[in-house]
Order: structure tokens, then C-alpha cells, then sequence
């Protein structure tokens, strides 16, 4: 009998994942790889690794949020009136996971300063993968927005599955879009399978998860590398 394997970067074998026309993946995206592999690097420090992970939020945003309805502005120029699209005040909530979500949220900010904020705090359960929540603060009437959930790592699904499950079970019925960093095969099918109508924006797609429930390459915990460890 041979030794069980304990490397960190051995993958647990997972069936192929066919993405659905709703899941959008940017492994192919030069500039969107560049970000997420300086992102990765072990040597990126904890200030780069949060500008980076507002930059490449951007770069998504720039695919997640371009069909957003808008509605119709005078505008004047220095050099006439026009009539221009803007999207709307408070027309979309943007919903960070707690802790490592708070950073794509930052980025957000600036790229959409009249978004209305939830919190959504949930921690994983390092033994057994399940989520658990220990916060939760919406805006009033969220169910009458278009939702964004932000969480960078979709490692089992289970953190963003129970988010958009308690979205949905408290009313929003408006279109829900998940916007992640670095994502597994079987996060990618959880949330398929589960939240068959949510919208996935992912920037890089990785080969699979470890039998610690980590994504491998991935790029370690997000949260600790932002935040520091808990
Ligand atoms: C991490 C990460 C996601 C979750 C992904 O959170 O930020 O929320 O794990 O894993 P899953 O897809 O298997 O649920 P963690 O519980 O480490 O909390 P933190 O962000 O506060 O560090
Ligand atoms: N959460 C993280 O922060 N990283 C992983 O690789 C998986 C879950």
C-alpha cells in the first residue's frame, strides 16, 4: 500500500464540466491572464494583490455589466447638448461574500459609485467544506435590483450557492450574476446545476481542487492574502 499523497497541488479527480451558454470564462483574455497570474504569484504582496484583484473586477465588469439597461440624460459637453445613456441610480445591488469578496467590491465602487452595497458574510468550513453564515445585510427593496455576487474564489460553489440560494428564497427574482476571480470545475457545475438561470463571469477557469478543498494552481486563500490570516 503506498503512501497516501498529501501534496498540496495533487487534483481530486473531477468528471469534465460543460460550461452553459450563461457561463462566461476569460482564460484566453491576455490582459485579463496577465492580472490573474501576477495575482497568483506567492510573491505578490498583500497591497498588490488588492489593486490587482480591483483591476481585473474592472476588466469583468467591462464583459458582466455591459448590457445593463440605461436611461436617457441631457448631457452638456463643453461643446453642446446631447441626450446620452447612464445607467440607472440604484438599479443594481452589488453583494460581496465576506472576507475576500470586499475587494472586488472596492473596484466596483469606482466603476459603479451608484450601486446600492449588501454584506453577505460566510465562512467555509475547512474540514468539511460546508458554508456557514455569520452575516447578513441587505439593502432595503434588494429584491427589486438586478444582483451582482461577488466572491473571487468559486472553489466548491458552496460559499456562492448558499448566497444566491437565500437571495432568491427572500424574493429577488431579477437577474442574479455571479463575478469570480479564479473558479474549479466543480464550483463552475455546482452553480450550473443548483442556479441553472444565474449568469458566471470567471476570469481564469483552473484545472481543479485538492483534497483540501483548495483550487489548484489557484492562488491560496484570497481572504488571508488580502486581509491577512484569521
Ligand atoms: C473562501 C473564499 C470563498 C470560499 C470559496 O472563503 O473567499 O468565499 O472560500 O470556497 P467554496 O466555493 O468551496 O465555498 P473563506 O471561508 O476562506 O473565508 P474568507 O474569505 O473570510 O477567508
Ligand atoms: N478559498 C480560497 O480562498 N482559496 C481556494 O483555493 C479555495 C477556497
Amino acid at each position: 500500500m503506498g503512501k497516501k499523497d498529501d501534496r498540496i497541488d495533487v487534483i481530486v479527480p473531477y468528471p469534465k464540466v460543460t460550461l452553459s451558454a450563461k457561463t462566461h470564462v476569460f482564460n484566453d483574455n491576455s490582459i485579463i491572464t496577465n492580472q490573474v497570474n501576477m495575482l497568483r504569484d506567492v510573491r505578490t504582496s498583500d497591497e498588490e494583490f488588492r489593486g490587482l484583484v480591483r483591476n481585473i473586477t474592472k476588466l469583468l465588469a467591462a464583459e458582466a455589466f455591459a448590457n445593463l439597461p440605461l436611461e436617457e440624460v441631457n448631457i452638456t459637453t463643453p461643446i453642446c447638448r446631447t441626450l446620452g445613456g447612464r445607467v440607472k441610480r440604484e438599479s443594481i445591488a452589488l453583494v460581496p461574500i465576506l472576507r475576500a469578496g470586499l475587494g472586488m467590491e472596492e473596484g466596483l465602487c469606482e466603476l459603479m459609485p451608484c450601486a446600492l452595497h449588501g454584506k453577505c458574510g460566510i465562512s467555509r468550513n475547512e474540514e468539511t467544506l460546508e458554508p456557514t453564515m455569520y452575516m447578513w445585510e441587505m439593502p432595503d427593496d434588494i429584491e427589486k435590483k438586478e444582483i451582482f455576487v461577488l466572491d473571487p474564489m468559486l472553489a466548491t460553489g458552496g460559499s456562492a450557492g448558499y448566497a444566491i440560494g437565500r437571495l432568491r428564497a427572500i424574493g429577488c427574482k431579477k437577474k442574479i450574476t455571479l463575478m469570480s476571480i479564479v473558479g474549479a470545475p466543480r464550483g463552475v457545475d455546482f452553480i450550473q446545476l443548483h442556479h441553472p438561470d444565474v449568469e458566471i463571469y470567471l476570469a481564469h477557469l483552473d484545472e481543479g481542487l485538492n483534497r483540501y478543498g483548495y483550487i489548484v494552481p489557484g492562488l491560496g486563500d484570497a481572504g488571508d492574502r488580502m486581509f491577512g490570516p484569521k
